[in-house]
């Protein structure tokens, strides 16, 4: 084995070993929220959604302007309209509607568990997303200026009453910026489909939490990450001609291949930079960066 892959290896065995110490101190992750708080609380009736919410300012997810969304029971935020999808679709969808899904399943709240929600134009929740997402995203020297916390508190699956499952998802925006956090709490092992992240109309960005359309995984989230704090994730998600004009940035990677694929196929090349980009994503990679595959002659043995 060669000396760079050597210490690639070593660098990402670090990373599970700190996610698996720091494991039980996920709850602190959670923004306020219920009663408590001052939420909205969403009815408590299968497939329900929130009444329609006003947004006081308006947010940007990959170039579209949206003003209003809906807080969905079933696990899941849309915008244009709301959604009683129980049975989760796996993402890129290549669909027509935008949606962010901290944890879409088939979710009973008549059963047990409270779905609330909340915005907020200034305060302490504000300075809290502020310090989040520049310590996630340095140099942005972001201000946040409107925060919405949706939060699923021990919600029962469908048909399994007593199961508890909490997670949580934060939009965050300021001067045309938009940000998602999501927290994951407890989490019951999935009955029914799961499928957790982002997908946008006809795919053209789009994010699946690793393992999460897999229900026996699913208490599992607790403790995964793409910020190195067990149990949140966190993504940059304005998009937009910005991000597709970045100046081309090169990093150099060096990989085995195990099994046989033919890389003059374009389709296995997408298929291969596609799961590279969410192994990297997983490991702190800005999910707006583009692979590209460059061809290189080899000249020495
Ligand atoms: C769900 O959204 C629709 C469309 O806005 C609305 O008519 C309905 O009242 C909402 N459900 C609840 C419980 O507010
Ligand atoms: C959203 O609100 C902004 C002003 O706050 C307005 O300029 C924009 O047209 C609105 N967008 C939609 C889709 O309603
Ligand atoms: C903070 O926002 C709330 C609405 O969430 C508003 O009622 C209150 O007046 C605001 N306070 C200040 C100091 O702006
Ligand atoms: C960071 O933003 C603040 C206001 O949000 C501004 O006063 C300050 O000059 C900015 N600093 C840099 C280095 O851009
Ligand atoms: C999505 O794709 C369809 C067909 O490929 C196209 O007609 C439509 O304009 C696309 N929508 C957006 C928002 O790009
Ligand atoms: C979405 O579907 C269209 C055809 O309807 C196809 O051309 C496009 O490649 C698909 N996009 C993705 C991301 O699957
Ligand atoms: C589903 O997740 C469980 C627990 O993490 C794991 O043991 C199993 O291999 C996964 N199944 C698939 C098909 O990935
Ligand atoms: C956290 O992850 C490790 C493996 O990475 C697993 O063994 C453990 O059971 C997980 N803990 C929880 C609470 O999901």
């Amino acid at each position: 084995m060669s000396p760079v892959s050597h210490y690639l290896l070593v660098f990402i065995s670090v990373l599970s070993l700190s996610r698996v110490t720091e494991a039980q101190t996920a709850p602190a992750i959670f923004y306020p929220f219920g009663s408590v708080a001052g939420d909205t609380v969403n009815i408590a009736v299968e497939d329900e959604n929130s009444t329609l919410i006003n947004l006081w300012s308006p947010f940007v997810f990959f170039g579209r302007m949206y003003n209003r969304t809906y807080v969905n029971n079933n696990g899941h935020l849309t915008f244009n309209q709301p959604s009683s999808q129980f049975i989760s679709q796996y993402f890129p969808i290549n669909g027509s509607e935008d949606i962010i899904a901290p944890l879409w399943t088939d979710i009973d709240v008549s059963m047990n568990g409270i779905i609330s929600y909340q915005q907020y134009s200034n305060g302490s929740v504000l300075t809290r997303a502020t310090q989040d997402i520049d310590q996630y995203f340095p140099g942005l020297n972001f201000t946040a200026n409107w925060v919405l916390v949706a939060t699923w508190d021990r919600v029962a699956y469908f048909y399994h009453s007593g199961t508890e499952t909490s997670f949580q998802v934060v939009l965050i925006s300021g001067s045309d910026l938009s940000f998602i956090l999501i927290n994951y709490g407890d989490c019951a092992v999935g009955y029914n489909v799961v499928q957790a992240g982002y997908d946008t109309i006809n795919s053209t960005a789009y994010f699946k939490i690793p393992g999460s359309d897999n229900g026996s995984f699913t208490p599992n989230l607790k403790n995964s990450t793409n910020v190195n704090v067990p149990g949140r994730w966190a993504f940059r998600v304005e998009g937009g001609p910005d991000q597709n004009n970045l100046q081309e940035n090169i990093i150099g990677i060096q990989m085995r291949v195990t099994s046989f694929s033919d890389l003059r196929e374009s389709a296995n090349i997408e298929t291969v930079l596609e799961k590279l980009q969410q192994e990297l994503i997983k490991y702190g990679l800005p999910n707006s960066v583009k692979l590209k595959l460059r061809r290189v002659q080899k000249t020495q043995p």
